[in-house]
């Protein structure tokens, strides 16, 4: 493994004009003028952003890539997307996962996008999609975390043999427990069903990421015993509201009472805005709302927030790419967070939040941790976010991953620079 030098970077943390070395895998120093070793590659960053991977912290990789299999959502709902995916479930070979999982890991690569939590369907006795994603994980784990969580779709309860396939998913391997408390029954079976998945979780001692409140409705309060749940067992930092769309159509009053609640259980919070803003408030005429979580009022009042893909080609989503930019992109618009350090907060929720909600403690820039890096065509997180820069390179402990030229365009215009520019020099 050859080493590297990076020449002149900037990092998201604002330090500019540094270099960072890479030996042997780690970071080994960062500093100016940092001199390189012999036969290692220099990098010469010119100003450019050196960020950590991007981390998805919400992703379906049993469902990517199968757009338009056996047919497309007509009506672009939740409920619809669910339907569908029922449909294709009897039609999966484990084979077809497999090999359009890999596919998606390696647009994800080329993003510099090197951990995903991916939540898979342990509704089907077969537990075909489990065992697919599990040889997925042990394939990519030279390049990708692939953490998985037991997600019984068609609800723990009101699905025959949910609980015991989700058992047998964790018995397996699989590593967080997940749940869909909105799709049960009833308002007391949703609660229920939470109760249980927490215990079970203090039990195994594992991580807890649920499906929670996904919906507009403004009384769907699951994240409260959510919350409550994880402070009565001491699950402090191991447990995530994934959606809490609800909380966007929520009585003021009441969330100033939830948002602490949420904080003091150490739960995350995870929003999916290309998700949330294309199927919440669709049963809305005008005004429609926008239906993705309270991002910035979650932030302030302490509650480590990150953004999630969730969906990419299939029966949910018909667009993406495994582009965390496009994604922190659009949570910056629909939760209006357009101050500098807001659109920084979006950038973190795209890398270091995410980072924490997997528990992935080695994520960050540091001397002594594994070099993971991504050199970006931009210069700050702000930038980087709205060219949605060109990964110019992505390395894992120390290796390059993937290259991609930097974008351009060659103009022909009279009196103007053959070359365009897309940065606003400072
Ligand atoms: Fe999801």
């Amino acid at each position: 493994m050859g080493d590297l030098l990076f020449r002149n970077v900037a990092l998201p943390d604002g330090r500019r004009g540094v270099d960072l070395r890479v030996r042997e895998g780690r970071i080994d120093a960062i500093a100016t003028a940092v001199p390189a070793d012999d036969g290692a590659e220099i990098v010469e960053g010119e100003g450019r952003l050196l960020a950590p991977p991007f981390v998805d912290a919400h992703f379906h990789m049993d469902a990517t890539l199968s757009y338009g299999l056996p047919r497309v959502n007509a009506s672009g709902t939740l409920l619809e997307g669910i339907a569908l995916w029922g449909e294709l479930k009897p039609q999966l070979t484990q084979d077809a996962i497999v090999e359009r999982a890999l596919r998606y890991c390696d647009w994800a690569v080329a993003r510099g996008l090197l951990a995903i939590r991916s939540h898979v369907d342990v509704c089907d006795d077969r537990l075909l999609a489990v065992e697919a994603l599990l040889e997925v994980k042990r394939r990519v784990a030279p390049y990708l975390d692939l953490q998985l969580v037991a997600f019984p779709q068609d609800g723990l309860l009101r699905s025959p043999n949910a609980l015991a396939n989700l058992e047998r998913a964790l018995d397996r391997g699989v590593d967080v427990i997940g749940g869909i408390p909105h799709f049960e029954r009833t308002m007391a079976e949703g609660a229920e069903s939470v109760r249980i998945l927490c215990e079970l979780a203090a039990k195994r001692g594992l991580r807890v990421d649920m499906h929670c409140d996904e919906s507009d409705d403004p009384l769907s309060r699951h994240i409260e015993t959510l919350a409550f749940h994880t402070q009565r067992l001491g699950l402090h930092g191991r447990v995530t509201g994934s959606h809490l769309t609800s909380m966007h159509s929520m009585d003021n009053y009441y969330v100033s009472k939830l948002i602490p609640l949420i904080a003091e259980a150490g739960v995350h919070a995870v929003a999916n805005p290309l998700i949330n803003i294309t199927l919440q408030g669709r049963h809305d005429s005008y005004p429609k709302r926008r239906g993705m979580t309270r991002v910035p009022e979650l932030m302030a009042g302490g509650v480590n927030v990150a953004f999630g893909h969730d969906c990419v080609m299939d029966p949910w989503y018909s667009l993406g790419s495994a582009d965390m930019l496009e994604v922190a992109q659009m949570g910056l618009h629909v939760a209006q967070m357009t101050s500098q350090s807001q659109m920084r907060a979006c950038f973190d929720a795209v890398t270091v939040n995410a980072a924490r909600v997997l528990g992935l403690d080695d994520h960050g820039i540091a001397p002594g941790k594994p070099a993971d890096l991504v050199l970006l065509q931009a210069h700050d997180p702000v930038e980087a976010i709205r060219l949605r820069a060109t990964r110019l390179m992505v390395v894992r402990r120390g290796r390059v991953l993937a290259r991609t030229p930097p974008a351009t365009a060659s103009l022909q215009l009279p009196d103007r620079p053959p070359q365009i520019d897309w940065s606003l020099r400072r």
